[in-house]
């Protein structure tokens, strides 16, 4: 097991990344000190593989856990949902000293989060990611929240979890398409961080895709202490965290216009960061072969690279990014790279330069 610390003062946490760590939920929680009752919050699909363990362990150390299911997918992450949680923590009398498991991926660990944020004017709560998404991006860093019809992400919160425990084996049983969409964001951290991490992937990808536990537990920790690394110096997002929007501004778009359904949030990033280092070739000085290497990982990793845009379709694009959180004074501003392992954010493209990298 490895062990990756976020540093956030009194409100630092670590976060375990190991094979089996399920069945320990209730001890790790236990030495946390966290209080009596609990609910896990999940979603049917991981519910009915999971819930079992983590109920069973929970009770195993003394807690009297609820378990509160929600459908599965991106449309579950409704402020409706959130009503239905809040609503069942105060049937089942949770109090101030109660806590919150979040057993899922990216939906459930945004949207148990938020409502850990909110009831009772916030309770602990702990991330149990079960995607690579969850795990290496998600679950850290303490942004929770959900989406309204405008927009993804336009509800929430900033409420550190007390502990995140991944458990690299549920990974066996998460559909490939939804593993591989993780490993978009596992490249994005060696190109906006780390190019030892970068050429390690292409040197290591098959073994990451034989889920080979050793690889595995070492790159997904180099990749949380990456993370952790950048919300510990700005948790907030008052300047550095916001690197880790690279590709996400197209990729948001294109999620935003597809109504949160053709893409996978990874996808639609591999898409973005492509995207994003074309038109780093051009504003940023992003060498060609340094662009060309990122692109042939995501075609590695057998993710799309490319979309083909209908006109309709484009200005579609161009209308959901100016509604993005990253616009400010009507502008919209890109992650860019300047070689593989090193960005600027805040910077202003030119549509016609957006609209070229689509095309290329
Ligand atoms: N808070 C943040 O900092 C942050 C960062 C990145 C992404 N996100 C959010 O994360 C969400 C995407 O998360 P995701 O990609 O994990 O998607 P997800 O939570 O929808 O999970 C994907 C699918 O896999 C299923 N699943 C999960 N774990 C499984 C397992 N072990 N075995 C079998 N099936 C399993 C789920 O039921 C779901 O159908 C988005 O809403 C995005 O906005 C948040
Ligand atoms: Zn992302």
């Amino acid at each position: 097991m490895r062990t990756v610390k976020v540093p956030l003062a009194d409100r630092s946490y670590p976060i375990r990344i190991g094979s089996g760590l399920l069945a320990g939920l209730g001890k790790y929680c236990e030495h946390l000190g966290l209080g009596g009752r609990c609910a896990v919050i999940s979603d049917y699909t991981v519910g009915k593989r999971y819930r079992k363990p983590a109920l069973a362990s929970l009770k195993a150390a003394g807690f009297k856990p609820i378990f509160i299911s929600q459908s599965a997918g991106e449309q579950a992450k409704t402020l409706k949902n959130v009503q239905f949680c809040y609503n069942q923590l105060a049937k089942h009398r949770l109090e101030r000293g109660s806590f919150v498991v979040a057993l899922g991926g990216g939906v459930v660990g945004d949207l148990a989060g938020f409502v850990a944020a909110t009831y009772l004017r916030g309770i602990d709560f702990v991330q149990v990611p079960t995607t690579l998404l969850a795990q290496v991006d998600s679950s850290v860093g303490g942004k929770v929240g959900v989406n309204l019809t405008a927009g993804k992400n336009l509800v929430g919160a900033f409420h550190q979890p007390k502990l995140v425990l991944c458990d690299l084996d549920v990974l066996h049983t998460l559909p490939s398409r939804e593993f591989r969409a993780g490993i978009a964001e596992v490249i994005k951290y060696g190109i906006i961080y780390d190019a030892k991490l970068f050429a390690r992937l292409e040197r290591d990808l098959p073994k990451i895709l034989a889920y080979d536990l050793i690889t595995l537990t070492s790159v997904i920790a180099r990749c949380c202490q990456i993370k952790a690394e950048v919300v510990g110096k700005d948790e907030r997002e008052t300047g550095l965290r916001a690197i880790l929007n690279f590709g996400h501004t197209i990729g948001h778009g294109l999620e935003a216009i597809s109504s949160y359904g053709k893409y996978l949030h990874g996808e639609a990033i591999s898409i973005g960061q492509v995207a994003a280092a074309k038109i780093s070739e051009q504003n940023t000085g992003l060498p060609a072969k340094d662009s060309a290497r990122m692109t042939s990982l995501f075609e590695q990793a057998g993710l799309p690279t490319h979309i083909k845009l209908t006109a309709l379709q484009s200005k579609q694009l161009f209308n959901a990014m100016r509604l993005d959180k990253k616009v400010s004074g009507g502008k919209v501003k890109f992650v860019l790279a300047k070689r593989i392992g090193q960005v600027v954010s805040g910077q202003i493209v030119e549509p016609s330069v957006i609209r070229k990298s689509l095309k290329q």
